[in-house]
């Protein structure tokens, strides 16, 4: 049985890539909602209409467990995706509470999408783990685009970022907390335009590890060979353009790792 990732299009990768590194015995399935991304301008009835679709698509494939990974997704449709159906259901959330943990008392900027930005679900986290009050939101339209568009560190983006961030006196800031997945293929272009001392968080550890914890309690790892199918809305992904394209996204991603 399978492992199914799931995201509105290619931000997902990231904890792919992860769930790679850290599981590597398991096949996964990985679901790219492409006919649909960006979600993050969406309405929340579109966006709980295609991640059903999705998961019911994922769960006929053999999925044993499905991972949401997608702020967004999750902000807007895993209770009712926990109610609909019967697998465990993973989602993904920004990593505030990490954030608090490591950064005593210094303020921590979270960047996400502009759904997820004005969801209950993260102000609800916020209220739980920031009885300081030191924790401010940014919502960023246009990133997720740029990265299905395969740029991500050209001038325009680096333009765009230090616009979105003007605001904010970064010298008060210690971390900054990466609320979407896509966001990860950024970080050398954030580093760029951030003070040095600003770490960049993201959730992909602390999700792959609830999956793998998961896992182990419900029995059930496997021993298989790693493999992962790609599929675009339900379309196996075959072409080998395509697949090429995912795995320079993949190698990416592994020179992101480094960068903190
Ligand atoms: N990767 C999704 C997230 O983590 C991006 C959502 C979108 O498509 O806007 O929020």
């Amino acid at each position: 049985m399978k492992i199914a990732i799931f995201d509105s299009g290619l931000g997902g990768l990231s904890v792919l890539n992860e769930a790679l590194k850290k599981l590597p015995n398991e096949q996964f399935l990985y679901y790219a909602d492409k006919d649909n991304v960006p979600y993050g301008l969406k309405s929340n009835e579109e966006i709980l209409k295609f991640t059903t679709k999705a998961v019911k698509f994922m769960q006929e494939q053999g999925a044993k467990a499905i991972v949401i990974a997608c702020n967004t997704a999750t902000s807007v449709a895993i209770k009712e995706l926990r109610s609909n159906f019967n697998l465990p259901i993973i989602g993904m959330e920004p990593a505030v509470k990490k954030a608090v943990d490591t950064c005593k008392k210094a303020r921590t900027l979270v960047i996400a999408t502009p759904v997820t930005v004005k969801g209950n679900k993260l102000k609800e986290l916020i209220a739980r783990v920031d009885s300081d009050h030191l924790i401010d939101l940014v919502a960023l339209a246009k990133l997720v685009e740029f990265a299905e568009n395969e740029e991500f560190n050209s001038p325009r983006v680096k333009e765009y970022l230090q616009s979105e961030l003007l605001e904010f006196d970064l010298s008060l800031y210690s971390s900054l907390v990466l609320g979407c997945t896509h966001f990860n293929y950024f970080k050398d272009s954030l580093r760029e335009i951030l003070p040095s001392h600003i770490r960049l968080l993201d959730g992909n550890e602390g999700t792959v590890n609830k999956l793998k914890f998961e896992l182990e309690r419900l029995n059930l790892l496997e021993r298989s060979p790693a493999n992962v199918e790609y599929f675009y809305s339900g379309r196996a992904v075959k072409e080998s353009a395509e697949l090429d394209k995912i795995n320079r996204y993949l190698d990416r991603l592994d020179k992101m790792l480094f960068i903190e």
